[in-house]
């Protein structure tokens, strides 16, 4: 199966020339066409989980320039990255090595319950141990400035030696909101909501550019679990295409896929912030990252090439503002499964999900 690509130019167009700042409501103003294409937003991101998009402010060129530089730093000696390390902020900012993090599918038992009562050929791929991939953190736009939720108030890490690090990091992470922003908005139309009722939550979320980077010369075997199985905790997530494939989702029927992403489109993943505005109407998306027999064939065709051997995601979590309260909005607070959806400030929901992860394993785990 084959996920569909949505080109959003159609509705960016309309949106500039109608709204340009402006939250008046024009929804009505849309034409059948594009009402159908944000219906189409809603129902696949409500069937699979996940979308496909093509944003033309979001070029192959930028992902190719963050992956360059990603690929030039992951590739550096751990004691040059391990530089960047902050433990003490418990990850939050720089980077995170190798075997810190978690899988959920390995601390948390009810989950592994949940999984061998899968059919066999849906089941993911078990971790034995924790994740074997580098993360960098680098927070993206304002954060709002009185909140029961600060931040750890700690200056932003950047390598020596990377010049282009802050305006390469801040220029892809501003597209991706971007286009994060968009379907957030088409998916509020398609649900039949007010259009800005996600992006209205969204401003000054504490959102954050996350990039992997694994290394495909230590852990090239089939079967190998990059990140085990699991939901992000945010609100939506988006990724630009990997070089390398492997990522495996769960459809709401329960069926696994391989996810393709043709070159110049971004993936868009549903978290759990999503999951409970729409009281489970959008259920967060399940994933796995592995190696299959498509990473193996990229990887002998870089060898061919002479590129790196590095897996680099270029992942950015959105999440909702701290501030803001999670709840079923608009005619989702009448849904019969509301009552598993109360209301409860994003900051804290955060928090509590972590601290749930953490009491089941030892360590800090970040989505
Ligand atoms: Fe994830």
């Amino acid at each position: 199966m084959e996920l569909p690509v949505l080109d959003l130019s159609p509705y960016l167009e309309f949106s500039a020339a109608k709204y340009s700042g402006s939250s008046a409501n024009v929804e009505n103003q849309l034409d059948a066409q594009l009402k159908d294409l944000c219906s189409e937003v809603s129902r696949i991101l409500r069937e699979t989980g996940a979308l496909l998009v093509k944003d033309p402010r979001c070029s192959t060129t930028d992902n190719d320039r963050f992956i360059d530089m990603m690929e030039k730093y992951f590739e550096k000696p751990d004691e040059f990255k391990l530089l960047q390390e902050r433990p003490h902020l418990h990850y939050q900012v720089g980077v995170t090595p190798e075997g810190v993090e978690d899988p959920r599918s390995l601390v948390d038992e009810d989950m592994q319950q949940k999984l061998k009562a899968m059919p066999k050929k849906h089941q993911p791929i078990t971790p034995v141990g924790p994740d074997p991939k580098w993360r960098f953190m680098w927070r993206v736009g304002s954060r709002p400035s009185n909140t029961r939720f600060k931040e750890l108030n700690s200056d932003p890490v950047m390598p020596e030696g990377f010049h282009e690090w802050k305006e390469t990091m801040d220029s892809w992470g501003y597209k991706m909101i971007s286009a994060i922003e968009a379907v957030a908005e088409m998916a509020a139309i398609g649900f039949e909501l007010p259009r800005d009722v996600f992006t209205s939550l969204m401003h000054q979320g504490p959102h954050l550019l996350a990039p992997t980077g694994s290394d495909l010369r230590c852990y090239g075997q089939e079967g190998n679990v990059f990140a085990g199985y699991h939901y992000d905790l945010n609100f939506l997530t988006i990724h630009g295409r990997s070089r390398f494939p492997g990522l495996n989702i769960w459809l709401r029927n329960g069926q696994k896929v391989e996810v393709k992403v043709p070159v110049g489109c971004l993936l868009i993943q549903t978290g759990k912030q999503l999951e409970w505005l729409t009281a489970g109407d959008c259920l967060a998306g399940m994933h796995e990252v592995v190696m299959s027999n498509r990473t193996i064939e990229a990887i002998i065709l870089a060898q061919h090439q002479n590129r790196s051997l590095w897996r680099v995601s270029s992942t950015l979590f959105a999440h909702i503002a701290s501030d803001a309260v999670l709840k079923p909005l608009g005619h989702f607070a009448d849904s019969p499964l509301s009552g598993k959806y109360s209301p409860i400030c994003a900051g804290e929901f955060v928090e509590k999900e972590l601290a749930v992860i953490n009491l089941k394993g030892k360590k800090q785990h970040i989505e």
